[in-house]
């Protein structure tokens, strides 16, 4: 503590008033589109065909993106772990002139606030435990093992799953990284680069045929899973979570 961006942050105070979840009021469905009906309109559906879409790899990903809350019982293969990891959230092929390792995402800065560590559930040739997805060496760091399924499960017990995730995903962020060089604004910076990482997660997994849901909170102080990980929290909070595993055929 002391540190320039922590004095009076009127954000860090924010991050910690959010730690447990508070829900208020039903969501109204009629709150989700915006229309300016009296507005001279252009029908993007006129300038492409729709097969055009469709048949393209990426933009067929992009359609069919969504949230999974069913699994098979069965393990995630490292294979498929690897390339999720170094897609989602590895470092970007460098350029020769390339000062930083930038990722596959984009960043506030380039300052790369979020860290990103696994908790496998279930695996038959991955010890069972949690590891930390080591960006520069493009590994994963088995930080702890063991069987943290109890304790996992029970902080998202109430989330709506159908069956049980072989594995949760979790973010970290580092406030330093980004808040020493943009101060308050630079929380918003976090969670934005989070949104990045959650997308190339949502999209990796539906080509490699992987369910994944993204879990906002759990029916605890998040401090929770800082502590079960093994974390500082006063430099380093967890605060979301995606679970994932591969998808049951035809069950969404
Ligand atoms: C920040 C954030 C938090 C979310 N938290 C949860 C959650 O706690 N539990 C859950 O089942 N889904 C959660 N979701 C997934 C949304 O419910 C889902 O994206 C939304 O219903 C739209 O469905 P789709 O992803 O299938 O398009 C979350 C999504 C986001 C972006």
């Amino acid at each position: 503590m002391g540190k320039e961006y922590e004095k009076q942050s009127l954000a860090l105070l924010f991050h910690e008033n959010t730690k447990k979840i508070n829900t208020f009021e039903e969501f109204d469905i009629n709150t989700q589109y915006k229309i300016y009906p009296n507005a001279c309109s252009i029908n993007l559906s006129d300038y492409y065909n729709r097969e055009e879409l469709v048949e393209d790899e990426l933009f067929n990903v992009i359609l069919n993106r969504a949230s999974t809350r069913r699994w098979a019982d069965k393990g995630i293969e490292l294979n498929d772990l690897a390339k999720l990891l170094r897609l989602s959230c590895g470092k970007r092929l460098l350029k020769e002139d390339e000062k930083y390792a930038c990722r596959t995402y984009a960043s506030a800065g380039a300052r790369y606030p979020i860290e990103v560590y696994l908790v496998i559930l279930k695996s038959k040739k991955m010890n069972i435990g949690i590891y930390h997805y080591n960006v520069f060496e493009n590994s994963l760091e088995l930080i702890k093992k063991g069987d943290f399924s109890k304790k996992v499960y029970e902080f998202y017990d109430g989330q709506p799953f159908k069956s049980q995730p072989p594995c949760i995903i979790f973010f970290s962020m580092m406030f330093e990284r980004t808040m020493s060089k943009y101060g308050e604004r630079g929380y918003r910076f976090m969670l934005i680069d989070a949104g990045h990482i959650g997308q190339n997660l949502y999209l990796v997994s539906e080509r490699l045929g992987i369910g994944i849901v993204e879990l906002g909170a759990g029916i605890n102080n998040d401090e929770i899973i800082d502590e079960i990980i093994g974390i500082n929290s006063n430099y380093e909070n967890v605060f979301l979570g995606f679970a994932l595993g591969y998808k049951e055929r035809n069950i969404k």
